[in-house]
């Protein structure tokens, strides 16, 4: 009988890893979740109808975790000891310790699971908890894959560098047999260099039991443009709007300026709408709209241009988060066209190359994102910030972490459904707005170079893309 999977979801804010569980189209669910932040599990309740248990993960024994019987970890520990610009304290920061606490508890279970997810930021490659991390997993006999990917290496017009690391028990493979750079446990327990492994930096990943019949090709599609994800009313965004005085008093003041037509956006922090205008995330132009060159120095011509902040609910679709949106047929997000040329994807190919489209991420029958009423825009990007992108998610865990689990839906990135007429059509589409993002050729014939890179403390070495 096929074994449903029963996931544990740690750090579980506003449950983007719980939403990403779903999209993924997993056979199973998600039975708990943990997390400390009031304002997270008053949103998670809300939206999952389900409460966080609130309690500090590094007080939960083996015991309360087993109990659960569950197969999957899910985490997104605090970013903070690895963030780039903080301190760096690594696994002497108190904010590693439940992570650390985690790892302890796993390696004392009788039954740990078969399935472990972790989110992490770009630097957590480089850290000693990582490094712990893998020994670990390494010396419990599981396989895994690591990377450093952002949403639009999935098709979303977003950056958001983030480490994942999608780690599956060695003993869960049956008859075929796991490719991992991992080499069996037992013979080489002690050579296990975790320097040595490779970070991914292109999607899709080589599967961790690979079918000789099915190559993955490089397969080219077109980013939507931020048209789609934004908010259609006017008094939905008009509180958004930056104040003439606030800009006229930062001349030289370099903000990132997006357009409706752009096909990208920086990454959205938890700092994003606050008074630090320009950091973490860019502002949209609403007016003067062929004005593309914009003269820094000169504030006033700035004013011009209408610059407003992505509103929340334009940051959450950006984080492909499901929305009840009630906005009927004139939703821009009912479209299934993924750019302005037009549809250029065999409608065939969505189901497995499974390219971002806005219309996939918004079909679901909730669970919904919800934010309680009482909580202020800061509150919701601040969350939003803390949060990680629901559709790469799914994806990793449809394409690689639950590759062969039965009952699953098919993830495999195949060859045969990449008609002809589909990559023409698809390649004949580029324009100046819709930049194709090819994936790269992986596998056996994995290029070096951009393609990987290695968790050296080198930073020079680790040039993700
Ligand atoms: C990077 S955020 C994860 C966000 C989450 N993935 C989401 O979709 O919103 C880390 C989360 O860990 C929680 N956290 C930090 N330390 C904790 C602890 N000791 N016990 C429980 N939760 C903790 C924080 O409240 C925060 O929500």
């Amino acid at each position: 009988m096929t074994k449903d999977i029963r996931a544990l979801e740690f750090f579980s804010g506003i449950g983007g890893l719980h939403f990403g569980f779903n999209a993924s189209g997993a056979k199973g669910k998600v039975l708990e979740s943990f997390d400390m932040n009031q304002q997270a599990n008053d949103t998670y309740r809300l939206s999952f109808g389900k409460t966080a248990v609130s309690r500090g993960i590094d007080r939960l024994t083996v015991k309360d975790i087993e109990k659960y019987n569950a197969n999957c970890w899910l985490m997104s520990p605090p970013c903070q000891p690895y963030t780039r610009g903080g301190k760096l304290l690594d696994d002497q920061d108190n904010r590693a310790k439940p992570l650390l606490h985690l790892l302890d508890q796993l390696e004392k279970m009788a039954t740990p699971p078969t399935y472990i997810f972790l989110e992490n930021v770009k630097n957590f490659e480089t850290s000693r908890s990582r490094e712990r991390m893998v020994r670990l997993l390494h010396k419990m006999g599981y396989v895994f894959r690591e990377c450093l990917l952002a949403p639009h290496n999935f098709g979303v017009p977003n950056d958001r560098l983030r480490y994942f690391l999608i780690a599956r028990s060695r003993s869960s493979f049956k008859e075929a047999t796991p490719r991992s750079s991992t080499p069996a446990v037992d013979s080489a327990a002690q050579t296990f260099d975790p320097e040595k492994e490779i970070i991914y930096t292109t999607w899709p990943l080589p599967a961790f039991v690979e079918d000789p019949n099915i190559s993955i090709r490089q397969y080219p599609f077109n980013i939507p443009v931020l048209r789609y994800f934004l908010d259609q009313e006017e008094n939905e965004t008009k509180d958004y709007l930056l104040s003439r005085q606030l800009i006229l008093e930062r001349p030289n003041f370099r903000f990132d300026i997006l357009r409706p037509s752009s096909n990208r956006s920086s990454c959205f922090t938890k700092a994003y709408g606050s008074h630090h205008v320009a950091s973490g995330g860019g502002l949209l132009q609403t007016l003067k709209m062929d004005q593309t060159e914009y003269d820094f120095g000169n504030s006033e011509s700035i004013a011009e241009l209408g610059l407003r902040f992505f509103t929340p609910t334009e940051v959450a679709r950006l984080h492909a988060f499901p929305l009840k949106e009630e906005r009927g047929s004139e939703c821009a997000l009912e479209t299934d066209d993924t750019n302005e040329q037009g549809s250029n994807v065999d409608p065939r190919t969505l189901t497995t190359i499974r390219v971002y489209s806005p219309k996939l991420a918004q079909e679901s029958n909730g669970p919904y994102l919800q934010f309680p009423a009482k909580l202020k825009a800061l509150q919701r990007y601040k969350l939003l910030g803390n949060s990680l992108n629901v559709w790469v998610v799914a994806e990793l865990l449809r394409g690689v972490l639950f590759a062969d689990h039965p009952g699953n839906p098919l993830p495999i990135y195949r060859a045969e459904d990449m008609t002809a007429s589909a990559l023409e059509q698809a390649s004949s589409t580029e324009s100046i707005d819709t930049v194709k993002h090819g994936i790269e050729e992986q596998g056996e014939s994995a290029p070096d170079g951009d393609a990987e890179v290695r968790p050296t403390r080198d930073k020079k070495r680790l040039k993700a893309e």
